[in-house]
């Protein structure tokens, strides 16, 4: 079936390599969140993102994985990660997560967005305030010598800090390198100080999905799109991040992680 791998470990050159990856990943979903608005459709959101990966000579990596058929994935309201993008037209309300990837010389970028379309409640501006807060404080918790659950910790701890929330634990961040999805997991919940120990030219990518209710997740006929069994709206955030002697990386942020790591006072190495 599928080739097990093992954690890798990337040279500084292969992370080079990644970075280019990431931004290609960043610039779509910059573009994307541009193009959110009441009116387009998510197929046409896919278009947009598979020719500006296209254009920046790289390839979708979502496209054909185990079979899935579109380039990002778009998970609306309820619905908290792995939707298909359809003709159906976004609404005024909405929330849509978007994921997207892209593979540069054979190495994988990974990085998600929640994003309202036009005005959405207070409650909802929260919920993605939340999860993308939490994003950036586990990858902030990350420091060579560490270990991988510092960053599940960080991210449990700053949810429950903040509210009610349920944080889903079907689904879990990742390595990330000459493929997509490689271990170790990386949960978005759990005591810290364990699991397999940071170290220069790791890869992971950290995902929080967080809900207004249940924790409880189910996958609907399509079998990739993965909806709360409550009913309630989740927000996903993602990117993919690595450490270094000189501080952090997020490859999937346009400017490095640079701003929002400043304000966590973490240094960071935009390169
Ligand atoms: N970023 C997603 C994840 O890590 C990848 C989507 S898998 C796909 O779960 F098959 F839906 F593309
Ligand atoms: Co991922």
């Amino acid at each position: 079936m599928f080739r097990e791998r093992g954690i890798e470990i990337q040279t500084p050159a292969q992370i080079e390599v990644m970075r280019q990856a990431g931004l290609v990943v960043g610039e779509t979903l910059e573009l994307l969140r541009e193009a959110v608005t009441p009116g387009v459709t998510t197929r046409q959101l896919d278009q947009r993102a598979e020719e500006h990966i296209r254009s920046r000579g790289a390839t979708p990596n979502f496209l054909d994985y185990h079979g899935y058929p579109a380039t990002i994935c778009t998970s609306i309201n309820d619905q908290v990660v792995h939707g298909i993008p359809s003709d159906k037209p976004l609404e005024e309300g909405d929330l849509i997560s978007i994921d997207c990837g892209a593979i540069v010389e054979g190495w994988h970028g990974d990085s998600a967005i929640t994003v309202a379309v036009g005005e959405v409640g207070p409650e909802l501006v929260e919920l993605m305030r939340v999860c993308e807060e939490s994003l950036w404080r586990g990858m902030a918790a990350a420091t060579l010598g560490g270990r991988v659950t510092d960053i599940s910790h960080a991210i449990e701890t700053y949810v429950r800090s903040q509210g009610d929330y349920g944080i889903v634990e079907d689904y879990v961040g990742h390595g990330i390198g000459s493929a997509m999805h490689l271990p170790p997991s990386v949960p978005n919940f759990g005591r810290p100080g364990k699991g397999p120990k940071l170290v220069e030219g790791l890869a992971l990518a950290v995902e929080p999905m967080i809900t207004m209710g249940t924790i409880e997740t189910e996958i609907l006929a399509d079998d990739w799109t993965v909806v709360t069994a409550d009913g309630s709206w989740s927000a996903h955030f993602e990117h993919s991040f690595t450490l270094t002697p000189a501080g952090t990386l997020v490859l999937t942020a346009l400017d490095g992680g640079a701003a929002r790591l400043g304000e966590l006072g973490v240094p960071c190495v935009a390169s």
